[in-house]
């Protein structure tokens, strides 16, 4: 054995328990599901896809599972293992701003625009307190620091 040889010997000795280590640790990382080949009716153990793809082809005996990225529009939040990605299906109302756009891994999000206060899913225009009274507590109905201590819709 030569020099060389020996010191790769001698660090696979030490780094092969290491790297087995490694391995099950991101295979443990690496959320998996229980799939029943249909030609073979075998029981397998298949790796999950990532935030932001897809399953484009389920696991079989020699192969790990195909992921794709989700098309234009379409998003998976979470490991998965779905044929297909989530619809973007968070559509911002009139009176409301998108504050997060929809991408490969989020839902779209929306708030309401400023002066509009979110009430069961609606944005309702804040009422206003008359000139010379602040705002105590914002709300669907304001408090008001002085006046009559609650303001009408405006
Ligand atoms: C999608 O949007 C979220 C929230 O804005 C952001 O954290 C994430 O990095 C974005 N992902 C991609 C793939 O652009």
């Amino acid at each position: 054995m030569g020099r060389g040889q020996e010191l790769l010997a001698v660090l696979q000795w030490v780094f092969a328990p290491l790297l087995l280590l490694l391995a099950e640790l991101s295979s443990g990382l690496q959320p998996t599901y229980q799939w029943r080949d249909a030609e073979t009716n075998e029981k397998l153990t298949c790796q999950q896809c990532p935030p932001g793809t897809f399953v484009a082809r389920h696991c079989t005996r020699d192969r790990q599972t195909e992921c794709e990225p989700c098309p234009e529009l379409h998003y998976t939040q979470y490991w998965n293992y779905l044929e297909k990605c989530r619809y973007c299906n968070v559509i911002c109302e009139e009176k409301q701003v998108e504050v997060q756009q929809c991408n490969a891994t989020h839902n779209r999000v929306c708030q309401c625009q400023e002066g509009y206060y979110s009430e069961m899913e609606f944005c309702i225009r804040h009422s206003e307190c008359p000139p010379g009274s602040g705002v105590v507590k914002p709300g669907l109905v304001d408090i008001c620091s002085s006046g009559a201590g609650l303001c009408g819709f405006n």
